[in-house]
């Protein structure tokens, strides 16, 4: 990597600000209801605290628009913290919270930290000053700490104070072990991929995935598409798909990228069969249809069928590389969960590719089909991963510190 690790810096005793992302889900009662986010942080704020520093750990959680929000608290997430790092933390010792995140009160917690010790912050975003970048915040942060480290690959697209305006009046910022895990992957994936390379893109619209898309085909060998947005494709090619959701005015990009696989050399997949629904509801009447003939005018798809599935999968059995981000289907309804799922199972049977999975729906298919031990990389970055497999600078990324 050519940026800083922390691997890289001297921790004993200094205070170590370490911008992770626990924008985790939480139920109506706030409770966490998956804390992948927090468990992929532990090795670092371990390797920290085995070092003695003084962790300083802050974060966002939803979008409160700089202004504080009792339901958008990271309060929840300190005792599940010290849970996960009970093995780490001294008997009867706590994470320390800060409530007003920049304010005096982290300012005096901050300055009292002993070595081995955590302050967790709390939501940055609820100050202005985090999303509009401000330096007069992001100096408020610096003052925090003595080093900094960025260990949010989840929020790197995002150019926030605690993301890149922070880096400007701290001497140094590294990547955490999370950061550098993720960039490793997705940079081998888009640099240097094993043949063949396959992407699966999915979700419901091209105007989200037209960039990746696009980026992918001067990189991939096959590229599979699914979801809604397969139908704007199908458009595009003169097929007729009734009530399904489609983007007329993306037809044309479409085109342009189907002939742009051709050029290529790129195999472009698209579904052959459908699962067609009389209405958007789990328990619609359904019917599978397949091939090249217009959709009957009063149904939608709402999910691949059974060849398209065994068509994805045999393309996967025979990859090298797969770069999966979005659902084949309505994954939130059961009925039309086939699609993503069979997804999520071919691509732990390919035990020899390197498969990496990022965005919501799809890695909650691995979650529940049971097969996320066998997926090389799943990404904690949904955006993030998309701006990068999009080839885009991420702003959280070149902000750290040059080797
Ligand atoms: C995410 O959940 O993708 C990251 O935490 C970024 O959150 P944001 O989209 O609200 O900036």
């Amino acid at each position: 990597m050519p940026k800083l690790s922390i691997r890289d810096l001297d921790l004993t005793g200094k205070r170590v600000f370490i911008r992770v992302d626990f924008n985790v889900p939480l139920s109506k009662a706030g409770s966490i209801t998956d804390d992948t986010r927090i468990r992929e942080t532990i090795p670092t704020i371990e390797y920290a605290l085995r070092r003695k520093a003084r962790v300083i750990l802050a974060a966002h959680l939803g979008r409160p628009k700089g202004k504080p929000n009792e339901t958008m608290s990271l309060r929840p997430i300190v005792d599940r913290l010290r849970s996960l790092l009970d093995h780490v933390l001294d008997d009867g010792e706590n994470v320390a919270f800060a409530p007003d995140g920049v304010g005096p009160i982290a300012q005096e917690l901050s300055n009292n930290l002993e070595n081995g010790q955590t302050l967790l912050l709390e939501n940055l975003r609820f100050h202005a000053g985090e999303e509009a970048n401000d330096p007069a915040f992001a100096k408020k942060l610096a003052a925090l700490c003595d080093v900094y480290v960025n260990d949010a690959f989840g929020a790197a697209h995002r150019a926030h104070a605690s993301t890149e305006g922070i880096t400007h009046f701290v001497p140094h910022s590294a990547a955490g072990l999370l950061m550098e895990k993720e960039l490793n992957y997705l940079g081998k994936a888009v640099t240097e991929p094993n043949r063949p390379f396959v992407a699966i893109i999915g979700g419901a619209k091209v105007s989200d995935k037209i960039e990746v898309i696009n980026a992918l085909l001067d990189k991939v060998d096959s590229l599979l598409i699914g979801g809604a947005m397969a139908y704007t494709f199908l458009n595009a090619q003169g097929q007729a798909t009734g009530k399904s959701l489609t983007e007329p005015d993306k037809i044309e990009v479409a085109r342009a990228a189907l002939a742009k696989a051709e050029e290529r050399g790129v195999k472009f997949l698209l579904p052959v069969d459908h699962v067609l629904a009389d209405r958007f509801a789990a328990d619609a009447r359904t019917q599978i249809f397949t091939g090249k003939e217009s959709f009957p005018s009063d149904k939608m798809a709402l999910d691949i069928g059974p060849e398209t599935i065994k068509l994805f999968a045999s393309e996967i059995a025979d990859a090298a590389t797969v770069v999966w981000n979005g659902p084949m289907g309505v994954a939130e309804l059961a009925p039309f969960a086939k699609g993503t799922n069979a997804v999520a199972r071919a691509l732990a049977k390919n035990e020899d590719a390197v498969a990496i999975v990022g965005g919501g729906d799809s890695v909650a298919a691995i979650k529940n089909s049971g097969v996320s031990d066998r997926i090389s990389h799943i990404s904690t970055g949904g955006g993030a991963s998309l701006e990068f497999l999009e080839g885009k600078t991420l702003p959280g990324v070149a902000a750290l510190t040059d080797k």
